[in-house]
């Protein structure tokens, strides 16, 4: 016997803990398609992204000895999948261990947006989960830490966690790989306007996609010109130089898409909506209409960048297009932080 100094959990939490977080979804200029270790979600290359103003997550999180088992709940989700209950599951799991507790949680979530749209729903939702069961658990991470936590719920997450726009490391281990702000959200005047397409649900999911990315002939050309075009990407950002900047954001997300398309199996995310709007926006610029560049996620769905002062001319021309059902308009925005109000 070691007189009582033997580690043991922490039976109970010290007092009944609740914690709120809201977290945004962002926006991947140059994209995060590929990993190195697949359980912890290291990637293959930095990516470059923007938090997003107006579609976000809201997530409670209670730990209290009242509660017999784990209890996830999401707010005006009529389906949801097993595999999103696992990863929040794996959060408080996680949580718990690195807290040193046994209390199990209630968590109740919802998003303000459509789920699986091509709005990054796992972004802003597993980035607000992440930091609402660290907070309630008492965990005292800073911006670094829950970065490194987002991520292992989905690798995008991490990128919620930082303000405005953001750069997410590779780094080359778990301990190593998390995402950081390069500019403040004031920094630009740029929007991102989301066209929401008709068709519900994407087929494939990223994290499906990123497993077969490599057997794209074309995976490793891709790798190669990425930190090139990363130096240009932030040094168009640094200038702001919106013509730089919206040509390597459209080839990126073409870039990308065409290791997809050239994955075996074929991963194809466009609808005909997809289309509509790419040679709505690509008209629209030739002609001098609006200058707007467009980038596309795992989804139908197309983020259309442009400057702040164009955003409503470019959500008049996309209201016309043949499939689009919903537009948000968003700015650059704050990263994930606590908020007061909770949701139960
Ligand atoms: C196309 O973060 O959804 O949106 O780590 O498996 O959860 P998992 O993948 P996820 O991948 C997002 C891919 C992307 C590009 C990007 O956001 O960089």
């Amino acid at each position: 016997m070691l007189g009582g100094l033997e580690w043991s959990p922490r039976k109970n939490l010290p007092d009944y803990m609740k914690k709120t977080a809201q977290s945004p979804s962002n926006i991947a200029f140059i994209k995060y398609w590929g990993k190195t270790d697949s359980k912890t979600r290291v990637p293959t290359n930095n990516s470059v992204s923007m938090c997003l103003s107006n579609v976000f997550s809201t997530c409670t999180v209670e730990f209290d000895e009242k509660y017999q088992q784990d209890d996830v709940n999401f707010i005006d989700e009529a389906v949801v999948k097993e595999k999103e209950l696992k990863r929040i599951y794996q959060v408080i799991e996680r949580v718990r261990a690195k807290a040193g507790i046994i209390t199990k949680a209630k968590v109740v979530t919802k998003n303000n947006f459509p789920k699986a749209a091509g709005i990054a729903s796992s972004a802003s939702g597993l980035s607000a989960v992440s930091m609402a069961t660290a907070g309630a658990a008492g965990l005292n991470l800073d911006k670094k830490e829950l970065s490194k936590l987002s991520r292992l719920a989905s690798g995008s997450a991490c990128r919620s966690i930082p303000d405005g726009f953001v750069e997410w490391e590779a780094g080359n281990s778990p301990e190593n790989s998390y995402a950081k702000t390069i500019f403040e959200p004031g920094w630009w005047k740029i929007a991102d306007v989301i066209a929401v397409t008709d068709k519900k649900m994407k087929k494939i999911s990223s994290t499906s996609g990123h497993k077969i990315a490599d057997t794209s002939p074309f995976y490793k050309t891709r790798l190669a010109g990425i930190p090139d075009k990363i130096a240009k990407l932030k040094q168009a950002i640094k200038e702001k130089d919106f013509t730089a900047f919206g040509q390597i954001l459209e080839q990126e997300a073409l870039n990308m898409h065409a290791v997809c398309l050239t994955s075996t199996p074929a991963v194809i995310y466009w609808s005909g909506a997809t289309m509509n709007i790419i040679s709505t926006i690509v008209s629209a610029r030739e002609e001098n209409i609006v200058e707007a560049y467009f980038t596309i996620d795992a989804g139908s769905s197309v983020h259309v960048i442009c400057q702040q002062q164009d955003a409503a001319k470019v959500t008049k021309l996309l209201q016309a297009v043949d499939g689009v059902t919903k537009i948000y308009s968003n700015q650059p925005g704050i990263g994930a932080r606590f908020i007061e109000n909770h949701l139960f």
